[in-house]
């Protein structure tokens, strides 16, 4: 059985907004079934459909979030839907890149992890913050 590639941790992770978390942990379950299957070297079919599954409820999540935070007095609003745009943007490069050449690269999987932690800690964590104070 390999490593798991990302384990979710509440603490450093939650942004203090359930649906919001349930929703990250479901992109870290769709990324942990894409390293799962590529270690177990799943055929170029297989594993493209997984990053299709990643890329639609990554746009799903995001809009979701959107619609979220803009009912909050979020002041990084655009800033934060630019970032999204940009992720999904790398992406879909990404996935272009692997139905060219059939191979996930380090630098791939490294691409999900930065995004899942420097994302989700360092800029979705603030929206929470002021949900969680507007909760009061
Ligand atoms: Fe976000
Ligand atoms: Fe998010």
């Amino acid at each position: 059985m390999a490593d798991t590639f990302f384990k979710w941790d509440q603490q450093k992770l939650s942004t203090h907004v359930e649906a919001m978390d349930n929703e990250h942990k479901k992109l870290v379950d769709i990324m942990n079934r894409l390293y799962e299957r590529h270690e177990a070297k799943a055929s170029k079919i297989e594993l493209n459909s997984i990053i299709r599954e990643l890329a639609a409820w990554t746009i799903t999540h995001f809009d979701h979030e959107e619609k979220f935070f803009d009912t909050l007095p979020y002041s990084h609003a655009a800033v934060h839907k630019k970032i999204h745009k940009d992720l999904i943007e790398r992406l879909k490069g990404h996935q272009a890149e692997f139905e060219k050449t059939g191979v996930l690269t380090p630098a791939f999987f490294q691409f999900l992890k930065t995004w899942l932690t420097a994302h989700i800690m360092g800029i979705d964590t603030k929206y929470g913050e002021i949900a969680v104070k507007q909760a009061g």
